[in-house]
């Protein structure tokens, strides 16, 4: 059913992250309870929470962020009880990575209970689980007292918000509230592993690295191919994120990936922005090649730095802000230089790729 979308005030609430004000909490979760949206910040991204076990309440995420319904949803919980109340049958490995990683940015995916709405699981035998660390989250959970669903709080396609100005150049006048806790702390979402199989199978890598689950279980983590190479459409045997099938992370810039090690990083965007005279380019620079790029003959339209190589969290933690501020810019292509798929690079590259639509020099 598509239900006209009005125009909204969203009202604005700065609250402290740290530590919460109970009376602003009231008043999101009073929208949550009314079957309103409001825009929160996690640990990883902004979210755009629903009440998630009310199914009017969670259709109106698909239409505001106009995202595919066959796309479904993370219920975010505020104890481990409640996590295990959505879920059919809570296996031995979760106990171990819910110790190891909760509260955190670690999504599992589980048998689903009874009562969850199809609208989140996309009609999926399995249901998404996330318990986040986030003070304001956490609050508004619990203040709500429902598990509360929530992709991330952007138009669907674009980049994940990490500050709320993101959420509100996509989102303002579509929802009823955001609260503003300030930029996000990890950058990327969150990991997402799916329990269902006989082996853990990291679908989306996030927050959490698969060295630390691997770690944790003592076991080896599948890392679908489909992880890396969004392009090759995932056999069914391959377990993917819903997510896969659609277009990700993109700013309204074309990206392209600069690979190799930094030298050649460097002689490749110099020679393309020789070429390129004219057109309005960003590039996206690892901090070892930054300077570099500022005493070209031909110099980049726009240059930010992503943070060094040897700290793929600081990568991870600027990138889709680094995309959005590209657009603001006005550029209108990015050379984004690669990093090792490794620790947090996974992620990095996982969401490079995607944006890129696999482009690269
Ligand atoms: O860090 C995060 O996870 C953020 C914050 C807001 O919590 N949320 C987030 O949600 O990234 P979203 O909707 O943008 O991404 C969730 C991903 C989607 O790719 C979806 O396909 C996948 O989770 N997913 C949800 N339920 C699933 C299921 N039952 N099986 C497999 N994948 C699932
Ligand atoms: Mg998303």
């Amino acid at each position: 059913m598509t239900r006209n979308l009005e125009v909204l005030k969203t009202q604005y609430l700065k609250v402290d992250p740290e530590s919460p004000e109970p009376e602003l909490i009231k008043k999101a979760a009073e929208v949550i309870n009314k079957g309103g949206l409001v825009a929160f910040p996690t640990e990883t991204v902004y979210g755009l929470g629903a009440d998630g076990l009310n199914s009017e309440a969670v259709n109106k995420i698909f239409q505001v962020k106009g995202r595919s319904r066959k796309n479904p949803l993370i219920l975010h919980v505020s104890s481990l009880e409640q996590a295990k109340s959505l879920s059919s049958s809570w296996p031995q490995a979760a106990d171990i990575l819910a110790k190891s990683f909760w509260p955190g940015p670690l999504t599992l995916i589980l048998p689903r209970a009874e009562g969850i709405p199809d609208a989140v699981t996309a009609g999926l035998p399995t249901i998404a689980l996330r318990y986040p660390s986030s003070g304001i989250a956490l609050a508004l959970i619990a203040a709500s007292g429902v598990p509360i669903a929530a992709p991330s709080a952007n138009l669907s396609g674009r980049p994940s918000p990490t500050r709320p100005e993101d959420v509100l150049s996509d989102l303002d006048g579509k929802i009823d509230m955001i609260l503003d806790g300030g930029p996000a702390e990890v950058g990327v979402e969150s990991t997402i592993l799916s329990l269902t199989e006989e082996q853990p199978v990291l679908l989306r890598p996030g927050g959490v690295t698969r060295e630390e689950i691997e770690g944790a279980l003592n076991q080896e983590v599948i890392v679908p191919d489909a992880v890396l190479s969004p392009d090759k459409p995932a056999g069914e045997d391959a377990a993917p994120c819903p997510g896969y099938y659609f277009r990700h992370y993109a700013p309204r810039a074309q990206v392209i990936m600069v690979a190799g090690e930094p030298e050649e990083q460097a002689a490749k965007v110099e020679k393309y922005l020789t070429q390129n005279r004219g057109k309005r380019i960003g590039v996206l620079a690892t901090s070892e090649n930054y300077s570099l790029y500022r005493n070209l003959t031909v110099p980049p339209f726009y240059l930010a730095s992503l943070g060094s190589r040897s700290c793929t969290e600081e990568i991870a933690n600027q990138l889709f802000s680094a995309l959005r501020d590209c657009d603001r810019a006005g550029v209108e292509l990015i050379l984004v230089e690669t990093v090792a798929p490794e620790g947090m690079g996974l992620a990095v590259m996982n969401r490079l790729c995607r944006a890129a639509e696999q482009q690269k020099i």
